[in-house]
């Protein structure tokens, strides 16, 4: 397997860290009958140029301790590095000042059929980070939407095949939840998030393909768990040690895995199911309780 490090080797998975000094990713290639498939992705990400700790609004928050923020751009640069060796398209918007949390673009708003609904916040402190993605997607031609009721865009919307999964409990209203399945026209799985630790449904749950998903079932209610084992009797299902280390947190392109090296258990278990685990250190923006997923907007369909 590819070794990408600077530095020890890390424990499980191949590593990207910080670009630019790192050699290239592998090319991707085509893939032998019965391989995992890599589909090529647009993302929208944001730099963590404002990024701090200064309030709290999830249990990892912490505004008395240190952030460094040189750390947390060149992590973040690693995660841009690593998206676009493998072929994605990475675009950028500018973050503001006065919004340490904006580098979080997964809560930027939806994204699907080159639809867009803009994300409403449920706190304060983030209220002004809605229009500025909605401005961005109004200025390249999308077709935008004005959300009505409370949502954190992916941060609690995932797209998997043909539902859109959606989480409530802590921050996006479940009202948004018809919202969204009407304006995008797709059949929505309400899911009901319980452990304040996993806030949003992308801590907690993460698409590794359209019919699989991985998951760590105690951040739901028993209900969605229910739910969720009918609809996904083949997930990977990941310890309280892989959800705590943001393993969730992860973007996949069908093929490849963009998750945190400390989820060793989980790179284990993707390993294991063809996938090819690409593990990234963010832990400058786990501070603030994020990780890979929520730096990353998918953009599906819309202007190029
Ligand atoms: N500090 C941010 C908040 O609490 C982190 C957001 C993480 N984003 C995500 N998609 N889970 O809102």
């Amino acid at each position: 397997m590819t070794q990408l490090t600077l530095g020890p080797a890390p424990r499980a998975g191949t590593s990207v860290s910080p670009a630019p000094a790192v050699p290239p990713v592998p090319a991707p290639r085509t893939a032998a009958p019965g391989e995992r498939v890599a589909r090529t992705r647009r993302y929208l990400m944001c730099p963590p140029t404002h990024f701090d700790v200064v309030y709290s609004i999830n249990p990892w928050m912490d505004p008395g301790k240190p952030v460094d923020g040189a750390l947390a751009r060149l992590q973040w640069d690693g995660l841009v590095h690593a998206f676009r060796s493998l072929g994605h398209r990475v675009e950028l918007i500018e973050p503001l000042p006065g919004y340490p949390d904006m580098v979080f673009a997964a809560n930027g708003a939806t994204v699907i059929g080159g639809k867009v609904l803009s994300a409403r916040f449920r706190h304060v402190e983030r209220a002004a980070e809605g229009p500025a993605y909605l401005e961005w997607f109004r200025a390249r031609g999308y077709e935008t939407h004005q959300a009505a009721h409370v949502n954190e865009g992916e941060g609690d919307y995932l797209l998997a095949g043909r539902y859109l999964l959606a989480g409530t409990g802590f921050r996006t209203d479940i009202r948004s939840h018809r919202e969204a399945e009407k304006l995008f026209g797709l059949p929505v799985v309400g899911l009901r998030l319980v452990d304040p630790r996993f806030y949003h449904l992308d801590t907690a749950l993460a698409v590794l393909d359209d019919d699989l998903i991985m998951y760590y079932p105690e951040a739901f209610s028993r209900e969605s768990r229910g739910v969720l084992r009918v609809l996904y009797p083949d997930a990977v299902i990941a310890t309280e040690e892989d959800a705590e280390a943001f393993g969730l947190n992860a973007v996949s392109d069908g093929r490849h895995v963009f998750l945190p090296s400390a989820a060793t258990h989980l790179t284990d278990e993707l390993r294991e199911r063809g996938f090819e685990p690409i593990c990234v250190e963010l832990s400058e923006l786990l501070k603030s309780g994020g990780s890979a997923k929520c730096c990353t907007l998918e953009l599906r369909g819309g202007p190029r």
